[in-house]
């Protein structure tokens, strides 16, 4: 999989692309990220990426011409299954949604600035808007890491035991029970003997217990999703 970022400050992205599960995703040739700076495609002599707004107001808005070129030079390269912009007003992103987006060969994420982009791209460009929570960032850098970031965990292979983000917290609408590992006993505080018991079924069963206690306790809205 594929997924091409487009952004004002790339160098915010530096860090979060090249450590650890994402950097060795890439290495084995199963995730590939590249982010675009999109003042390469600015107008004129100062490479304009922004302008002010119509009807007046503070606040920048991202024009169009510098977008549609970036997108248009990606697209000369390869078809995407979807472009994708993120802002505080979109859908709310969670694990389904990653679950659908891992599936994808290629996608390219947007990273609003300033005020964000000039409705015409949202209209004509964009397939899909996310948000990452009921909060506004200074830009979408943030919420496009943390998309790459759980989206690329997902894929076969990226993860070392390969079943263990079926298990996650959410991904039956239920939150992950709790984990303990050595020493059995520390401080007084001891692990439950279930899981130090051997019998699989047991364990099974009370993590399953365990995850929807916590999931009522902490996330009953879980419970009543479709
Ligand atoms: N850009 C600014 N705030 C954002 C948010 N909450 N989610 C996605 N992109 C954003």
């Amino acid at each position: 999989m594929r997924i091409d970022v487009i952004s004002v400050i790339p160098g915010l992205l530096d860090g979060p692309f090249s450590h650890s599960i994402l950097k060795r995703a890439n290495e084995k040739g199963l995730f590939e990220v590249v982010v675009h700076d999109l003042k390469k495609f600015g107008l004129g002599k100062n490479n304009q990426i922004d302008d002010y707004q119509y009807g007046g107001g503070a606040g920048m808005v991202m024009m169009i011409e510098p977008i549609e070129s970036c997108i248009n030079s990606l697209r000369a390269e390869r078809a995407y299954d979807e472009i994708i912009y993120l802002t505080p007003d979109g859908v709310t992103y969670n694990q389904g949604i990653a679950n659908e987006l891992s599936l994808k060969q290629n996608l390219i994420l947007l990273c609003g600035h300033y005020k964000g982009v000039d409705e015409r791209v949202r209209e004509h460009f964009i397939t899909r808007e996310l948000s990452i929570g009921d909060f506004v960032l200074s830009g979408g850098e943030l919420a496009a890491a943390l998309i790459v970031d759980s989206i690329g965990r997902l894929l076969p292979g990226v993860l070392g035991d390969e079943s263990s983000a079926l298990f996650d917290s959410f991904q039956d609408s239920m939150l992950a029970p709790p984990i303990y590992t050595r020493p059995s006993e520390y401080n007084g505080w001891k692990v439950p003997d279930v899981l130090l018991s051997g019998n699989d079924k047991l364990i099974d069963d009370w993590r399953n217990d365990q995850a929807m206690k916590r999931t009522e306790e902490r996330r009953p809205d879980l419970l009543t999703e479709d």
